[in-house]
């Protein structure tokens, strides 16, 4: 069961320079809230209420500000300095603290989920005991991930960082649920050729100790990681798009509070009034008459 999460958003974002010169990647909007929401919420829909926002001592109290305590969506939200970009895997050296005992999720800043009975596969990889659990999603551009070899019989056997010659199409995302022993093998990994440490070799142990579930994200769902400014308008139009078609969010992170009842309809009423007159305000508005309470 795993009830602690980890966003992961440091880094340089040096593919977005200038724009990420003086700013967090992870702070600029995506459409029409700041990218960390994204993550955020992915994390919410899984039952994860504790959580520890890891980022740049430059970027860090811009993440307070914005986010705070998480008492207003019933969260906890605790926050850790990663001095400098050492890996994702450095998330679980970091962070070793605030896990503790216990199992932990982590999502990167930078990565939107979403699709049809997401929430019911997020609540199944935070339900399992022990090992681990990664999304896969298929791609156009492989070469840029941690990619799946799979065998003969169709099954993974291995993951390779950013390979050259890529053995499939399909890449591990950027959402990883592990059982605590993930702080002793983070602890142990050497950096890689470019001087980071690396998840893929955190699972490639879970995956070669068979502790491994691999979940492939079909045809029914978008996984999106706005790193690059393609990817970052790529992922604007996508959310301006399903929310003006159908008026609804994606990403809110009220509307996830409320529906995981985190929080009641007169907290989501008392942001609302702080939110100003802004559509976003009135959608929580509207929220809260359509939604039984
Ligand atoms: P990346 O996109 O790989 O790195 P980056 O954000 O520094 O961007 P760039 O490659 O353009 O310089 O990182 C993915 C996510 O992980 C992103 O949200 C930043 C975060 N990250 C950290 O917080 N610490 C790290 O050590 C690394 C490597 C990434």
């Amino acid at each position: 069961m795993t009830k602690k999460g980890i966003i992961l958003a440091g880094g340089n974002g040096t593919r977005l320079h200038p724009a990420t010169r003086a700013m967090s990647k992870q702070l600029m909007p995506v459409h029409d809230k700041p990218m960390i929401y994204y993550p955020l919420c992915t994390l919410m829909q899984s039952g994860i209420r504790d959580i520890l926002l890891i980022s740049t001592p430059r970027d860090l109290p811009q993440f307070r500000q914005l986010l705070g305590d998480g008492i207003q969506w019933g969260l906890q939200i605790s926050y850790a300095e990663q001095p400098t970009p050492r890996g994702l895997a450095d998330a679980f050296i970091v962070g070793r603290s605030f896990i503790g005992n216990d199992n932990v999720a982590m999502v990167l800043g930078d990565n939107l989920y979403y699709g049809h009975g997401l929430h019911a596969v997020l609540h199944t990889a935070a339900q399992k005991p022990s090992g681990a659990t990664v999304f896969a999603y298929r791609v156009s551009n492989p070469e840029r991930y941690g990619v799946i070899v799979y065998n003969a019989n169709n099954m993974p056997e291995d993951i390779l960082e950013k390979p050259q010659n890529p053995p499939s199409r399909w890449a591990v995302t950027g959402l990883y649920f592990y059982d605590n022993h993930v702080v002793d093998i983070a602890k142990d990994l050497k950096p890689s050729q470019r001087n980071e440490i690396e998840i893929t070799d955190i699972n490639r142990i879970y995956l070669k100790q068979k502790q491994m579930d691999i979940v492939n994200l079909g045809r029914g769902y978008a996984w999106l990681d706005a790193g690059t400014h393609e990817t970052l308008a790529d992922a604007t139009n996508f959310v301006r798009i399903i929310e003006q078609r159908q008026n609804i969010k994606i990403g809110c992170v009220e509307e996830i509070a409320l529906a995981m009842k985190y929080i009641n309809a007169d907290q989501v009423l008392k942001i609302a009034s702080e939110t100003g007159m802004t559509p976003y305000a009135d959608y929580l508005r509207d929220l809260v008459v359509s939604t039984p309470t």
